[in-house]
């Protein structure tokens, strides 16, 4: 890997190296009064790494004081992924959005959603740069961008996530940036920034071939003529700490593991596996963590967000390398890499979302796409992102770049949920993210179904008998047995007005059990 610029030569006393922007510092509330009424925002930050903190959380007071005397104020935001409570979390509050992509994990903005307060347009990951291109999102009126530091030529050393970043920056009328200390600045030099990226027909080949190879450059160009203030901060990414691998998440890690040995034995692996894929939340963190006691060295990772898991197995020295586009990080994990940034700089790349989850490359790589699910039906479709078919948790994230294009798409939940009140297996899915065709693999702790190659009337019986909680499996199996006798049709029988009936009695009595 080639990462050999004087890092922080550029930054040394001040983190601001070009003294035009020097003159343009203020504070966040000036900062704040530069974005408007009914303005889009591209923020930066990326599940809760990178955000700018300052400036959103001045605009929310603003927003608020706007409100109370009468004047309406909500904005457009758009970021990389979920940021952090500094600034969904104080924009929500104050009623301060009225549009948002792409995903979000936000509590407050997750329930103004929920009650149909705020629009969410929830979108691939790899798409929104290229959409945002294609003009029919509108324009983008500011961006918003964390910055670790400004060097002398005005190019911008990215902080600890890239996400849209780079497209924010090109696409913005105007540029308000927040400077912040707390990154550490051994970040710099850790990134590429691919620039050949291009709407069709003049879109070329992506020349990555391998998960750490460069292809682009360590900083944003940045025209310094658009930047209209710059913000001074030292405040830390909020990331919340990770559940504890429990018993259940243990046992979906040791299943997973037994798959990958076995397809290693029968040649369809290579002893060092394919680049990891492992998406967000607790299952994927824990599945990483069950990794670092297994049997494969030398693996690498092509993956959208790096974990506290993934930052265990690359500090075990199972993982080679790790590409992303952000950290994910709980505090604890954060200060660890802060400490290792140096040791562990050379083996990391942040890339722009855009390319981190790319489908070309996910194909190329033959990435192995590990993804924590809400749950799945019968004939293997799963959900992602929907609660009951309608209240939405977080959103598809990159799950459909990865599931559709890896080489072995892998989905895993526990088999149940809400203490057993919930089946992760249900007869059908009342909303489907990722259709059957893209789902290979189910993991619950009760066991593995690997689903290649069966059609939909074997695939339910392997789910069933293999993935179920013993509590639903009768039900599932009674369901099955009437479908495969009352059904239209037998490609993939289902009963319709009993399909979603366990969805329906969980509503109307908190239990799917009858
Ligand atoms: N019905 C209702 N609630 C369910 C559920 C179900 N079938 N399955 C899980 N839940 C609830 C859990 O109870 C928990 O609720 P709580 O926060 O109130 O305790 C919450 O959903 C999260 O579940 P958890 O078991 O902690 O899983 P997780 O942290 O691993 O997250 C997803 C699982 C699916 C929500 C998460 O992986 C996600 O957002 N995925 C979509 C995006 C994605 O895959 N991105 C990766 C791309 S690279």
């Amino acid at each position: 890997m080639r990462v050999k610029q004087a890092r922080g030569a550029s930054m040394s006393g001040s983190r601001i190296g070009l003294d035009a922007l020097k003159a343009k510092v203020m504070s966040p509330e000036d900062a704040a009064a530069l974005i408007g009424p009914g303005e889009t925002v591209g923020m930066s930050g990326f599940t809760g790494s990178g955000y700018p903190k300052a400036v959103p959380t001045a605009l929310a007071r603003r927003i608020e004081a706007e409100h109370a005397a009468g004047r309406p104020f909500k904005l457009r935001v758009w970021t990389g992924a979920s940021t952090g409570p500094e600034l969904d979390g104080a924009l929500a509050k104050a009623n301060g959005i009225e549009f948002r992509l792409p995903y979000n994990s936000d509590p407050i903005a997750r329930e103004m959603i929920n009650r149909g307060e705020m629009d969410y347009f929830d979108m691939h990951l790899s798409q929104v740069a290229p959409m945002a291109w294609q003009g029919f999102l509108g324009p983008l009126d500011t961006a918003l961008i964390e910055v670790t530091g400004i060097r002398s030529d005005g190019s911008l050393i990215p902080s600890s996530s890239v996400g849209n970043n780079k497209t924010w920056i090109e696409r913005a009328s105007k540029v308000i940036l927040e400077v912040n200390r707390w990154q550490n600045p051994a970040l710099e030099g850790m990134h590429d920034i691919y620039y050949g990226t291009a709407l069709p027909p003049d879109r070329r080949p992506i020349p990555l071939t391998r998960p750490d190879q460069r292809i682009g450059e360590p900083y944003f160009r940045c025209d310094p003529a658009k930047v209209v203030a710059v913000v001074e901060t030292d405040t830390p990414d909020r990331n919340l700490p990770f559940d504890a691998p429990g018993e259940d998440h243990r046992a979906i890690a040791g299943h997973l593991l037994e798959f990958f040995r076995h397809e290693v034995a029968r040649g369809r692996l290579p002893a060092n596996l394919l680049p990891l894929q492992s998406g967000v939340g607790n299952i994927a963190n824990a599945v990483m963590f069950g990794l670092v006691d297994g049997p494969f060295e030398g693996t690498t990772a092509f993956t959208e967000v790096l974990q506290d898991g993934m930052l265990a197995l690359l500090e075990s020295g199972r993982l080679l390398s790790a590409s992303a586009t952000a950290f994910s990080l709980s505090p604890e994990a954060a200060h660890t890499l802060n400490a290792d940034l140096d040791k562990l700089r050379d083996r990391l790349v942040l890339r722009p979302q855009e390319i981190s989850n790319h489908p070309e490359l996910i194909r190329r790589l033959g990435c192995l796409a590990m993804n924590g699910m809400i749950e799945a039906d019968i004939h293997g479709a799963v959900n992602s992102t929907h609660l009951m078919g309608s209240r939405i948790q977080n959103g598809i994230g990159g799950s459909g770049d990865f599931a559709r294009n890896a080489y072995v798409s892998i989905f895993m939940a526990p088999s149940t949920a809400k203490g057993g009140k919930i089946s992760t297996i249900v007869p059908k899915t009342p909303h489907v993210d990722h259709i059957n065709q893209d789902v290979q693999v189910l993991v619950t702790e009760q066991g593995l179904a690997d689903l290649r190659a069966l059609s939909p009337r074997q695939r339910a019986e392997v789910i069933i008998e293999n993935c179920a909680h013993p509590d639903y499996r009768p039900a599932l199996k009674d369901y099955l047995t009437r479908a495969r006798r009352d059904s239209y049709g037998q490609q993939s029988p289902t009963l319709l007005m009993e399909a979603f009936a366990w969805h329906q009695r969980f509503i109307e009595t908190g239990d799917m059990r009858g």
